[in-house]
């Protein structure tokens, strides 16, 4: 056992076989984006048991309007950084737009470099096609954990026609406790269901062995997932009902950006004191004298 910050005795390190068991035992899996190395020591310290390198990244890390530009070499960048970051959280890559969905074996190939180039300890995938469910089985079976994504599946937002809550028919609703079931049998160890109404949600979390993990879809989930940047308060370009905001970071970051610039604007920084590196005092006297013999051309400067 080792302790966080906070003094709260945490299991070692999360697994995949791990999180299982926490559905059991009904303890709730807490997991946020991440896709930084700075964020994923602090999320790790703070107790989060799984860190998804998200493909969200295109959107609150590098400005796109949605999910679907993202590269593998950007995701596995990202994924690089949260490994290093992280010593206790189970790290999960999400496998971006076009590396999964032209073969089986481009799916298996690319997963593959998330593990052996980034070290995750596990993929992501959306939906629950022949191609995807071929993928999972694949994966699985060479020893690549996998997670699942249902509901809302945003690398599909052109064909769904915008950010929309699924599985609201009856029609629907079954479909997706279908596709849940066909993903645990393909062998996903855990499922995503992204904007599903709560009752759906609840239906899949009771049908399921493997834990469901919601965002937007309840409070009946094995556990609740959000991205990083909405908890934290500094994406503000889209603003979904399901999430909770704990802190207003774009506030906070904004004024002290600014104190920053007044300093240096008014001369208060740096304080040559204490944040800078004085010359040796024994030789500040020849100081002036090493400009006029170096360069002769050179006016000595008053040292102050
Ligand atoms: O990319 C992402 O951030 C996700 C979560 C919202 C589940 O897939």
């Amino acid at each position: 056992m080792s302790s966080t910050n906070t003094g709260t005795p945490t299991p070692k390190s999360i697994t995949a076989p791990g999180l299982l068991k926490q559905k059991q035992q009904g303890r709730k899996i807490v997991s946020l984006t991440c896709y930084d190395y700075t964020t994923a020591r602090l999320l790790d310290d703070a107790g989060v048991d799984i860190l998804l390198v998200g493909d969200s990244l295109a959107m609150t890390v590098l400005g796109y309007p949605d999910t679907v530009s993202v590269t593998m070499e950007e995701m596995l960048h990202h994924a690089r950084a949260v490994s290093r970051g992280t010593s206790r959280s189970l790290v999960v890559a999400d496998m971006p737009f076009m590396s999964y969905q032209l073969s089986t074996h481009q799916a298996v190939e690319n997963a593959g470099r998330f593990m052996q180039e980034a070290r995750v300890s596990a993929v992501k995938l959306e939906g629950a096609s022949p191609m995807v469910l071929d993928g999972i089985r694949h994966m699985t079976a060479i020893g690549i954990p996998v997670m699942g994504h249902l509901g809302f599946t945003p690398q599909s937002v052109h064909t769904i026609g915008g950010f929309k809550v699924q599985g609201k028919s009856l029609k629907d609703a079954k479909t997706l406790l279908e596709d849940a079931q066909k993903l645990q049998d393909a062998g996903v160890f855990a499922l995503v269901l992204e904007m599903v109404p709560v009752e759906v949600a609840a239906m899949v979390t009771s049908q399921l062995d493997i834990p469901t993990i919601g965002i937007g879809s309840g409070n009946n989930c094995d556990g609740q997932i959000l991205v990083v940047d909405d908890v934290l308060g500094r994406y503000p370009d889209l603003s979904p009902r399901f999430v909770r905001r704990y802190l207003e970071s774009d506030v906070l970051i904004k004024e002290a950006i600014q104190a920053f610039r007044q300093d240096i604007e008014t001369g208060a920084f740096p304080n040559n004191e204490t944040e800078a590196f004085g010359f040796p005092s024994d030789l500040l006297p020849s100081l002036g004298d090493t400009g006029r013999s170096e360069n002769t051309d050179q006016t000595p400067q008053p040292v102050s």
